[in-house]
């Protein structure tokens, strides 16, 4: 089976397609057809080496999948296979090989999707819709003006939507693009902005992309407000900035998906699940790539030009 990895860092072209065993599943294990794999900006930012913590190698990315059961361990029955199910690897103490035309969990790692949701949204509701849940919980914004950052990415986007079903009286989408932007309004915000933060004031701030931008983003913040630093790059304040902040009674509040994800995990899933079969959360799919074409992905996503969620298919 084709599993896509990266032995030294760099540009997309250092992700390479390589053949491996397909594996069996062992006693509790089930094999899953992988239907839908989703691609994170971490993941750029770590196959270029500018993530937070530098990956040993060779790496082979990949987080979360959606499939379905192929064949079942010892121990299980086999009504389930055919099961149409998501993995949130990240979640389980995985932190790779999603990138892959098979994967094996434990039985107990399963997600069920409803009927007639894709395979393709519930990978985009899983890394990036738990982002998305966890910052609104951690921030609750009833009554408040919320700044988005990224506003028309994977994590962006649902974003929007949550904060404004948890009652934030206004929605400010900062994106890079027209069409971003035009995206972001569609999914319910009430204002979109490039990144020129001039005449904008908000209570919190969401920093989705970190380095450079997040300097910029104190001027907007209101006396007490509170900046949400949730890239998972690099920041670029100094001690200046903080100042600037203590002074204004303003909070830096630090945001890490992992430690966030406790006993709520199953039913947090199920939530969204449900919420976007329903129609009340909007996936925005950011393009399919097939699986050989990872590389294509990772550009694609650098070049700033997806919306939404970009995943990787099977190769036709
Ligand atoms: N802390 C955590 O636990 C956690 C968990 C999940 C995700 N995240 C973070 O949340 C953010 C959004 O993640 P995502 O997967 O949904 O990505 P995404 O928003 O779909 O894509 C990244 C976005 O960042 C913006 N961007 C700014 N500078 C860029 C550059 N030099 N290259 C590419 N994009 C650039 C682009 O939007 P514009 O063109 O509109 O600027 C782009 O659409 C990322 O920073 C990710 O690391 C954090």
């Amino acid at each position: 089976m084709k599993v896509v990895q990266f032995s030294r860092f760099g540009s997309p072209e250092v992700l390479e397609v390589i053949e491996v065993r397909k594996p069996q599943p062992a006693r509790g294990e089930v094999l899953i057809r992988v239907m839908a794999a989703g691609v994170n900006f971490f993941e750029v930012l770590m196959r270029a080496d500018r993530y937070a913590v530098t990956p040993s190698l060779p790496m082979a990315p990949g987080v979360e999948v959606a499939g379905l059961v192929e064949a079942v361990g010892e121990g299980l029955d086999d009504a389930l296979i055919g099961a149409r199910v998501a993995v949130p690897l990240f979640a389980i103490g995985r932190g790779s090989g999603g990138y892959a035309e098979y994967i094996i969990a434990d039985a107990g790692s399963l997600a069920r999707l409803p009927e007639g949701l894709s395979f393709e949204n519930a990978v985009a509701l899983m890394v990036q819709g738990l982002t998305a849940l966890h910052l609104v919980r951690q921030n609750p914004p009833a009554g408040k003006t919320v700044l988005v950052t990224a506003a028309g990415g994977g994590v962006g986007s649902l974003l929007v939507q949550l904060l404004k079903q948890a009652g934030a009286e206004s929605v400010i989408a900062a994106a890079g693009s027209g069409e971003k932007r035009a995206l972001a309004l569609s999914l319910g915000a009430d204002r979109a902005v490039g990144y020129d933060m001039s005449g904008i004031e908000a209570d919190i701030v969401f920093d989705l992309i970190g380095n450079e931008l997040t300097r910029g983003l104190i001027d907007p913040l209101r006396p007490g407000g509170r900046l949400v630093l949730a890239a998972m790059g690099r920041f670029g304040l100094d001690q200046v900035d903080i100042g600037r902040m203590l002074e204004a009674n303003q909070s830096l509040q630090g945001f890490s998906l992992l430690p966030l994800l406790g006993e709520t995990l199953w039913a947090d899933l199920a939530e969204l699940f449900d919420r976007a079969h329903r129609g009340e959360i909007r996936v925005i799919s950011g393009g399919r790539f097939p699986l050989t074409e990872a590389a294509e992905a990772h550009r694609a996503i650098e070049s700033r030009l997806t919306t939404g969620k970009v995943v990787l298919v099977p190769d036709s």
